[in-house]
């Protein structure tokens, strides 16, 4: 990894890489990785399927820079797109002269609060095929590129529901299950083959427009459950990304407050 870009803490920095590519970039919890690794001197490029929100996350991102000199690139295409999501890699890792780390954020809920018998195959697909077969053929596509770089890095977004259920989230549910295997099985090849790690951060609900629109302003504004925000997931991708945690490979990092971790005995 080259690893020019450090975020301070004291005498301690952590050592993040220098060009990123965020899928799901120009919203939620992708945006404030892009905003994070930015801020901390890198070039990012952002992946997601509209350009007008590309341009708007860029443009944001351009007001923010505090001095920063990197590049910012954009490429719009779906990350279930085999084509599609292969040029736009290449395309960024051109823009921002090759890639050190690759964040995944791109995903979507489906059909939320649909039963069992109200699932539609085709939502249930469009699930599995964004965030499982996208985040799959993202990685594909940009592993000639982190091939070229020392200690890259691939940092999937997950969720708690992978490791938890509701009902009415039954493709998310499964989606987000495959991931935490997807994870393992991408850091067991890549690490052993070419040196990348390949972690995922599994976060309860986060404050971002996906959360809003499923769960409403008025839960969100005052949620009777704790929430966290899209900066504190991107402080787990940074440090997962860093080379701090060099060792730290195939793990998938669960930020739920520890409710997944209450024992059903009531003491
Ligand atoms: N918010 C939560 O409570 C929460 C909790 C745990 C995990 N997560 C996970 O965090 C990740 C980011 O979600 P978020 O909460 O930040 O929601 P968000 O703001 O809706 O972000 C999702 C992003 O993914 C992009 N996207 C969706 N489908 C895509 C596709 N086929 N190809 C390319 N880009 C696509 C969207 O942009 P376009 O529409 O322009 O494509 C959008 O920028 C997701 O994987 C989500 O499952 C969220």
């Amino acid at each position: 990894m080259s690893q020019n870009t450090s975020v301070s803490a004291g005498s301690a920095a952590l050592r993040l890489p220098s060009r990123v590519l965020i899928t799901g970039g120009s919203t939620g919890i992708g945006f404030a990785c892009a905003q994070l690794f930015r801020r901390a001197g890198a070039s990012v490029g952002l992946i997601g399927r509209s350009e007008p929100g590309l341009e708007r996350a860029a443009a944001a991102l351009r007001q923010d820079d505090g001095g920063t000199t990197g590049a910012i690139a954009t490429a719009s295409a779906s990350v279930s797109d085999e084509q599609a999501i292969s040029s736009a890699v290449d395309r960024i890792a051109e823009a921002i002269g090759g890639l050190d780390a690759v964040v995944l954020s791109a995903g979507v809920d489906g059909e939320l609060g649909s039963l069992v018998p109200e699932v539609t195959a085709d939502s249930f697909r469009e699930v599995l095929e964004t965030n499982v077969l996208g985040a799959f053929l993202t990685v594909r596509s940009a592993l000639p590129h982190l091939r070229r770089s020392v200690d890259a890095t691939v940092t999937i977004i997950g969720s708690d529901s992978g490791f938890v259920a509701v009902p009415g989230m039954l493709a998310y549910n499964a989606s987000k299950g495959a991931i935490v295997q997807l994870t393992r099985a991408l850091a067991v090849e890549l690490y052993e083959t070419d040196g990348i790690r390949v972690n995922s951060v599994a976060p309860s609900v986060v404050d971002t427009p996906m959360a809003r629109r499923g769960l409403g302003d008025e839960v969100m504004d005052a949620p009777p459950f704790p929430i966290q925000s899209a900066e504190d997931v991107a402080w787990s991708v940074a440090y997962l990304s860093s080379g701090q945690a060099r060792a730290v490979n195939g793990a998938t990092l669960l930020s739920d407050f520890g409710y997944t971790g209450r024992s059903s005995f009531p003491a």
